[in-house]
């Protein structure tokens, strides 16, 4: 099978994506776990608004900030990025009604739906006719030179999730788990090249635990990165996203948390 070619993809969004991929489902399970897990949740989403916030001061100018997995907007520090830029955009595949209720109260602020992989319309063609997966190389904002400040928020394991799922029935299970590799590598690939500032918070591995006793150690551990390595992180943290009994009646489900204020810079130390 030839190689897939590299592809300029831009703001396309079928509302069917949205559907095919249950991604309006998914934010609503967020959503819901965000409301019963909110107290064990919140040292994970007042880190991530600390980063948010040293990756803004750290930023040369202050015209644009755009936020890439910004839809439920837990974990961004809305007000004070009101403040500190003249335009705020929150970009997501969903963007939860409190997001758009919260968003209108800011002149400033807008949200934008989109799909940060560009991938929505080949995917939908490809699972039809199992034509090879893309390559592609995103054109988000890539002419818009008042962008100071890019971050992604809690969003690059997810990218490939999705899709995968979408795909199990047309595709091969190499290909596809190339294919998720690829949407995390161009993702950062994309924020080294942003001509302003980019920072980047992901999750890089899950782990269980036993929830008893307290502080047990963990029994197994997962990397949801597919071999992408990172550069070693600014700062690191546990979030324990589902408490027993949320996935499991005896474990708890805890993501590991890497935090790069300075995306690029992060990266010139990258050993090897
Ligand atoms: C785990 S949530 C991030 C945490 C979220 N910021 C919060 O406030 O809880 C992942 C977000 O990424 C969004 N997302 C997933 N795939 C996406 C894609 N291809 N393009 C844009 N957003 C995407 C989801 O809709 C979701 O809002």
């Amino acid at each position: 099978m030839p190689a897939p070619s590299l592809i300029q993809t831009h703001l396309s969004l079928p509302v069917d994506f949205v559907r095919a991929m249950d991604l309006d489902k998914a934010s609503l399970d967020v959503e819901a776990r965000y409301k019963r897990c909110a107290v064990p949740w919140k040292p994970h989403l007042e880190r991530t608004r600390a980063v948010i916030m040293r990756s803004a001061h750290l930023a040369k100018n202050r015209r644009k900030a755009v936020l890439f997995g910004a839809g439920l907007l837990h974990d961004i520090p809305l007000a004070e990025l009101s403040d500190l830029f003249q335009t705020v955009v929150l970009v997501d595949v969903v963007h939860s009604r409190s997001c758009h209720l919260q968003a209108s109260l800011f002149p400033n602020v807008s949200c934008l739906q989109a799909d940060v992989t560009g991938t929505a319309s080949f995917l939908i063609r490809a699972r039809k006719t199992g034509a090879p997966l893309p390559r592609l190389e995103l054109d988000l904002f890539k002419d818009d030179e008042s962008v100071d400040l890019t971050v992604s928020v809690n969003l690059l394991s997810q990218l490939g999730c999705a899709p995968a799922e979408f795909l199990r029935t047309s595709h091969p299970p190499g290909e596809i788990r190339a294919f998720q590799r690829h949407l995390i590598e161009s993702h950062l690939t994309y924020l080294r090249q942003r001509s302003g500032h980019s920072a980047l918070i992901t999750d890089v591995a899950w782990s269980r635990r036993p929830a008893q006793p307290p502080q047990a150690p963990p029994t197994e551990r997962r990397e949801v990165l597919h071999q992408v390595p990172l550069p070693p992180p600014a700062e690191a943290w546990d979030w324990l996203i589902a408490p027993a009994p949320e996935s499991d009646p005896h474990q708890d489900l805890i993501a590991h948390v890497a935090a790069y204020p300075d995306w690029k810079e992060s990266n010139r130390i990258l050993p090897g």
